[in-house]
């Protein structure tokens, strides 16, 4: 058990200097632990350009509205562009004492250019600043991970188009189901991350509004315009109701959905990898650069990547969960709860990014092994589908009927430790005496790949069809398919 009181009480001689910029109603400054537990500036420095170009177009808009003159607008544009090249130099010194970015960023803009500096907060609070800020943060981020996911679509597709008439067990329970072909499995995917692309559209179109100048909850008296600020910033539209637009985090629980999807889908494929890599299946071969050796075993070939990218849902889907939970119940308008948004959507992002990228560099370089895949294809049964759909077609029996009497002669070929298509037609039709030969052809799973023609299904050519389609609807490079011209 923890001894009680091990903590020592932080009283006003262990406290920090009161706030220059909102302490004028107190007497002291806060405590070292209220600093320690306040300040956000450790992460969200992240913000630093986007609340830059916020504090621009605020600025720009308060002297058009005849709030600030143009020297004072002047001043503040020089000095928020000397902020800028600061930090991207590495010069800017971050201060604990000033709290967040929005804070830290105002100061020094005081000490650059004085007095000017003190008009910029004007019909602003840091509720609609740092709104506005992840906001346009969180924007730019779902751009580059729109051109990540059809990076990895491409990568994809590149493969199908390879091996569309590979085959390969597909499974169902990951007991061996119905042939299908390798590209057919890895177009599912495309089409995944194709749904994930257009939530994270969704998510950006309806997050693109513009919080700026509702101030602190209930929007501002000064004459300003809303209007023109979310044009320069390249919102849609400013947000309709001021205390909406501290409040709401919404977008950021859409992003962390979409997130949390898509690193689902990724793990999937992950999971796959890992599995189509190891000995007992031995379908693909990883590179070198995205495997890695043991310290003790020199044979291994361990994929670190795969299994990394398999376990990224965990720390998003604890983001979304996380913020969910914060929001819940939480009151309008602004709470310091809300601070608790950025470090799961800056996570979830940055997972989400490495995730993307190490899985489209594991899949461009990945080696199909298309005789190991045709090998586990001999256990199995992978046709006893096909032999019920030859007993509809051909000999007008009723599905069910053709399922157990597939079923029966399954079973005999497991008695024989053998596959269907070895079974001699009269052990066959000991069991069903109407077959005759062309049964034989039915069994193969060279027959049983082409067969499946159905729109949608895994027919070489459909499959062609398929990735053609792919590639017009998410904006791709058509590749070479191979088997071009056959059926
Ligand atoms: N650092 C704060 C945040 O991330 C900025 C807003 C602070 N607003 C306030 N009223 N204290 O939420």
């Amino acid at each position: 058990m923890a001894k009680p009181g091990k903590r020592k009480k932080t009283a006003a001689k262990t406290g920090v200097p009161k706030s220059a910029i909102w302490g004028g109603r107190f007497a002291g400054g806060p405590s070292q632990l209220m600093q320690d537990i306040n300040a956000s500036i450790r992460y969200d420095r992240a913000l630093w350009a986007e609340d830059i170009a916020g504090s621009r177009a605020h600025a720009k808009m308060l002297a058009d509205c005849q709030i600030l003159t143009g020297d004072e607008l002047a001043a503040i544009l020089q000095g928020l562009d000397n902020i800028a090249a600061e930090i991207e130099q590495g010069a800017f010194e971050f201060s604990e004492a000033l709290e967040d970015i929005h804070m830290n960023i105002e100061a020094r803009l005081a000490e650059l250019i004085g007095a000017p500096a003190r008009k910029l907060h004007t019909a602003r609070s840091r509720n609609d600043q740092v709104a506005t800020d992840i906001r346009l943060w969180l924007r730019g981020r779902l751009d580059g991970l729109d051109g990540m996911l059809a990076a990895l679509q491409q990568a994809l597709v590149d493969q199908a188009a390879r091996h569309t008439g590979t085959l390969m067990p597909g499974y169902t329970h990951l007991q061996t189901a119905q042939p299908v072909s390798f590209g057919f499995h890895l177009m599912a995917y495309t089409q995944m991350f194709g749904r994930d692309r257009a939530r994270l559209a969704d998510c950006r179109q309806r997050l693109n509004e513009s919080p700026l100048g509702a101030a602190a909850l209930a929007g501002t008296g000064f004459p300003i315009d809303r209007h023109q600020t979310a044009a320069e910033l390249g919102f849609e539209r400013p947000m309709e109701n001021a205390m909406d637009a501290v409040s709401s985090r919404d977008f950021a629980v859409e992003f962390l959905g979409a997130a949390a999807i898509c690193a689902t889908h990724l793990s999937r494929l992950a999971e796959e990898i890992i599995l189509w890599s190891t000995d007992r299946f031995g379908f693909i071969q990883l590179s070198d650069a995205f495997t890695t050796g043991s310290s003790i075993m020199p044979q291994k070939r361990n994929p670190d990547a795969a299994e990394l990218v398999r376990a990224k849902p965990g720390r998003i889907i604890g983001g979304l969960v996380g913020l969910l939970t914060v929001l819940k119940g939480l009151p309008l308008a602004y709470g310091k709860d809300m601070q608790e948004d950025k470090e799961p959507v800056f996570d979830a992002e940055a997972s989400l990014s490495i995730a993307l990228a190490a899985m489209t560099g594991m899949i461009e370089d990945m080696q199909a092994k298309p005789e190991a895949m045709r090998a586990a294809l001999a256990k199995g049964h992978p046709t006893a589908t096909d032999l019920a759909d030859f007993l509809v077609r051909e000999m007008g029996l009723a599905f069910r009927d053709a399922h157990h009497i597939s079923g029966e002669i399954v079973a005999l070929a497991e008695a024989r430790d053998c596959g269907l298509e070895e079974l001699e037609l009269a052990a066959m039709q000991e069991i069903h005496s109407a077959l005759d030969a062309r049964v034989l052809a039915v069994l193969s799973v060279d027959q049983a790949l082409a067969a499946r023609t159905s729109f949608g299904g895994t027919a070489p050519a459909e499959l062609r069809r398929q990735i053609t389609e792919a590639v017009g609807r998410f904006g791709l490079v058509l590749p070479q398919l191979d088997g071009e011209g056959e059926a």
